[in-house]
């Protein structure tokens, strides 16, 4: 049997979708940078991971691995009880949640990209909408979809909206769309807090306006907390620095901690998601977890699909002993701010030297930077026989903008991500990593500028 003959109408849609994405512009061959043995490697400033305690984490894991006769065992499809145990604990004392969660209201997966598939599967039929505010991680799309059939609908909301309650508005006019088309039935709404890729805490008035607006129409809420301890920058930090009245801050409120929330949706419909891959440091350990606390049949249902998966014994007892040090674990999370909120002065402070906007951020591993000047400026110095200078940012095209990504990756030799995947509205805005030693991406970014500008 050869070609795609025999194989499911989902996979050869999903064949023909990865080789569309797949058609980059990209050289195979080029290494990552490697100061010692690869300068003129790649420098990745955009896969969103922290590379700030590397040192620490691996101190931890390599004094407390062991494996033992018991790990070469099944375990616990969905977590062993002492690993939802020490999960359990880190969320009681950081999410600050309204009742104790306890090792039965989580189901650990790998990572919470297996987790978005895992609820897609329990709580949609195949073609079910789900609503994200745009721009939006771009993955939901896809881990949401190539297996579990959920589709994804982006709702657009201007970046100077996003915190504000009103955004609802968006919302009701998405979903009064899809229901006019009489086949498509609304099921779930995502919302990323902290938001990727703005790095910005929605303030508790605007959850709890899309609270309202997904109870309204009975659909669930799935609160992605990936980043939730990943703020670094609290509303005093910004009143002390005076310089700039547009920054504003939000501190992060999980919706576990809200007292009422059964006053403001039905609180089966809200689920919640947080794992290893960003708070911790460890994607490769690939661990994430779903907390339910308000629906069993949820967790029922999940758990059912759990042993299809199974997380690795080994992985359970590792983290286990990480997140069961509570000491190690509460002093790395405030150095981790720390790092991060020193990343964010250094890089918003490169970044305004050398004219470049970006949107403030409090949290996450990311700044979303609008390169829609320099973008031009490239544009101009790469016109293709018989195209006309580019005269205001308003003529920018997304090509423009997959051009340009991918020549700084080929001859720039630094990658960042194109706001296109993220369904930006505007070509031009780019997210770029912060989360990596000041070194490294200080020559990123003296790269990235070089290569447009010069
Ligand atoms: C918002 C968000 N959700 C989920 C994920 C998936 O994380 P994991 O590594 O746990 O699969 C990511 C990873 O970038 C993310 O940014």
């Amino acid at each position: 049997m050869s070609g795609e003959h025999g194989l499911s109408e989902i996979s050869k849609e999903n064949i023909h979708a990865s080789q569309q994405a797949s058609e980059t512009r990209i050289e195979k061959s080029v290494p990552p940078y490697d100061k010692a043995t690869c300068s003129n490697g790649i420098i990745d400033l955009a896969v969103a991971v922290n590379k700030l305690n590397e040192n620490e984490i691996l101190q931890f894991l390599n004094k407390a691995n062991r494996i033992e006769k018991h790990n070469l065992d099944y375990g616990s499809s969905y977590g062993s009880v002492k690993l939802r145990t020490a999960i359990s604990g880190v969320i009681n004392r950081h999410f600050m949640p309204h009742h104790n969660i306890v090792p039965d209201d989580i189901i650990v997966t790998n990572g919470c990209t297996a987790a978005l598939d895992l609820l897609t599967s329990v709580m949609c039929n195949p073609g079910d909408a789900i609503l994200v505010s745009a721009p939006f991680y771009s993955k939901f799309e896809t881990d949401m979809y190539v297996k579990s059939r959920g589709r994804v609908y982006p709702v657009y909301v201007p970046v100077n909206e996003v915190e504000s309650e009103d955004q609802v508005k968006y919302f009701e006019a998405k979903i009064t769309e899809l229901k006019k088309s009489g086949e498509i039935t609304p099921k779930v709404l995502v919302v990323c807090n902290p938001h990727n890729p703005l790095g910005k805490c929605y303030p508790e008035r605007t959850i709890k306006a899309l609270l309202r607006f997904a109870n309204r129409h009975s659909i669930y809420v799935v609160m992605d907390e990936i980043y939730a301890l990943s703020v670094y920058r609290t509303p005093e930090d910004v009143s002390t620095d005076k310089s700039d009245n547009t920054d504003v801050v939000y501190p992060f409120k999980s919706v576990l901690s809200f007292e009422n929330l059964s006053e403001i949706i039905d609180p089966s419909l809200v689920i919640v998601l947080h794992g290893l891959s960003k708070d911790f440091c460890m994607n490769g350990l690939r661990m994430g977890w779903v907390v339910s606390p308000f629906n069993k049949n949820f967790v029922i249902a999940a758990k059912v699909i759990s042993k299809i998966y199974f997380i690795s014994s080994t992985t359970d007892s590792l983290v286990t002993n990480f997140l069961s040090d509570t000491e190690f674990i509460d002093n790395f999370i405030s150095t981790n701010q720390r790092r991060l909120k020193e990343n964010y002065y250094k890089i918003t402070e490169y970044l305004t030297r050398n004219n470049v906007s970006y949107v403030s951020a409090c949290a996450g591993v990311y700044i979303w930077v609008d390169l829609r000047r320099q973008l031009m400026v490239w544009k101009n110095k790469n016109l293709r026989p018989g195209q006309a200078q580019v005269t205001s940012v308003e003529q920018l095209t997304f090509d423009d903008e997959g051009e340009m990504w991918a020549s700084a990756i080929n001859i720039g030799r630094v990658c960042i991500v194109s706001g296109q995947p993220f369904k930006s509205t505007e070509p031009g805005w780019f997210r770029i990593i912060l989360a990596i030693p000041w070194e490294t991406l200080e020559l990123g970014l003296d790269r990235l500028l070089g290569f447009l500008l010069k």
